[in-house]
């Protein structure tokens, strides 16, 4: 379940042209000491394979500034050399001279690993998203929005949160929503564009209203009105036609999850319907986990199950689009609420929440995104 890592460790090391320096400063670190130049290369590879090593662990997980800025420490580190070289002649005294730099590069990982690496927060957009379902009539749904509008700054900014009122709201909130940062996003759009297709709502009418996602794909619109992937497809062109972010939702029921067939039924949703995307539309792809047992229920899948199966939602994307899974926010729904938004959140390829019944009380909703802050 490593393929996100995986991505980005290619990435990091595509990314970072200075490792090329250090490679080879570490190995005529080492190679200085090697008499003749086939010495000296062997020296370079080596070092240069511990590097590679180093950097998969390490850079793969900091931004291009903190990359470069370990680079640096790490040149410093190889000119303070010369301060502590000793005069020894021998081979031995030069040899624990050098390998005192090296400890220091050791030191150097260590402290960059732990202070950035650790508490480094993850490089992909987190986003709580509230799907408010069938609940609230108008006034009460605008309150809501005021009262999520009120609370906002208590949390991170670097929290996305989206909300998704029923269609009758849409307006009304985008209004509420206006001057904060939080997006207004609906929880369906039609297959067709326009046309005969009474009571139904266009991509293009929810766009015009100011939302900037939708949910595709929900459970309760697979189960209740037969979405099949073949509608789906459809919506997703919609979406993308007029401009929408798709929150596109998988999970499986609790027969298959029992049954241990909860990997191939997200994978058939996966391949079914986003697989059919171009590259330049997956860039612009939320997707959502939400075990059908868990939604509503009061059910939680744990922290680990969350992991398990985000990972390897990525794996199943990165096998169809490559580095750009590493980038794909995927968030985790069902009985999220804040005693255990923290817990789940904190996994690697959980990158937020899709909300339901705990986005109707504002500060509930806020709360979880705070659970990003622990
Ligand atoms: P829940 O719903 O948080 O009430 O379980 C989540 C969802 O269906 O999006």
């Amino acid at each position: 379940m490593k393929n996100g890592v995986d991505t980005r460790e290619k990435q990091a090391i595509g990314l970072v042209p200075g490792s090329l320096a250090a490679i080879a400063l570490c190995g005529l670190t080492l190679g200085g000491l090697l008499p003749g130049i086939i010495w000296k290369a062997v020296a370079i590879v080596l070092c240069g394979m511990v590097w590679l090593q180093a950097s998969r662990k390490i850079l793969v997980r900091m931004s291009l500034l903190q990359r470069l800025g370990y680079q640096t420490l790490c040149c410093v580190a190889f000119l303070l050399q010369p301060l502590i070289e000793t005069d020894e002649a021998t081979f031995a005294g030069r040899f624990m001279a050098r390998l005192v730099v090296v400890f220091l590069w050791a030191l150097i990982i260590a402290i960059i690993y732990n202070i950035i690496y650790k508490n480094k927060p993850k490089m992909r957009k987190k986003i709580v998203a509230g799907n408010w379902k069938m609940n609230t009539l108008p006034a009460e749904g605008v309150e809501l929005a005021k009262g999520v509008v009120a609370g906002r700054g208590e949390v991170c900014s670097c929290v996305n949160f989206i909300v998704c009122p029923p269609f009758t709201h849409l307006a009304m909130v985008a209004e509420a929503l206006k001057g904060s940062d939080i997006e207004l996003g609906a929880q369906n759009c039609a297959a067709e564009a326009k046309g005969a297709y009474t009571g139904e709502v266009a991509a293009q009418m929810i766009a015009a209203l100011g939302c900037k996602y939708v949910i595709l794909g929900h459970s309760e619109r697979r189960q209740y009105y037969g979405e099949t992937s073949e509608t789906l497809n459809k919506k997703m062109a919609q979406a993308y036609a007029n401009g929408l972010t798709p929150i596109y939702c998988v999970g499986e029921n609790l027969d298959e999850r029992e049954a241990g067939k909860h990997f191939d039924v997200v994978k058939a949703q996966i391949e079914e319907v986003v697989y059919n995307l171009t590259e330049e539309q997956f860039k612009n792809l939320v997707i959502a986990y939400e075990p059908v047992w868990a939604i509503g229920t009061g059910k939680t899948a744990t922290a680990d199950q969350a992991q398990e199966i985000h990972a390897y939602i990525r794996k199943v994307l990165a096998d169809k689009f490559g580095a750009a899974a590493a980038e794909c926010p995927i968030l985790y729904g069902g009985s999220c609420k804040p005693s255990n938004a923290a817990e789940i959140f904190a996994k690697e390829d959980v990158d937020g929440g899709l909300i339901g019944g705990a986005a109707l009380k504002a500060e509930d909703f806020l709360a979880i995104g705070k659970g990003f802050q622990k």
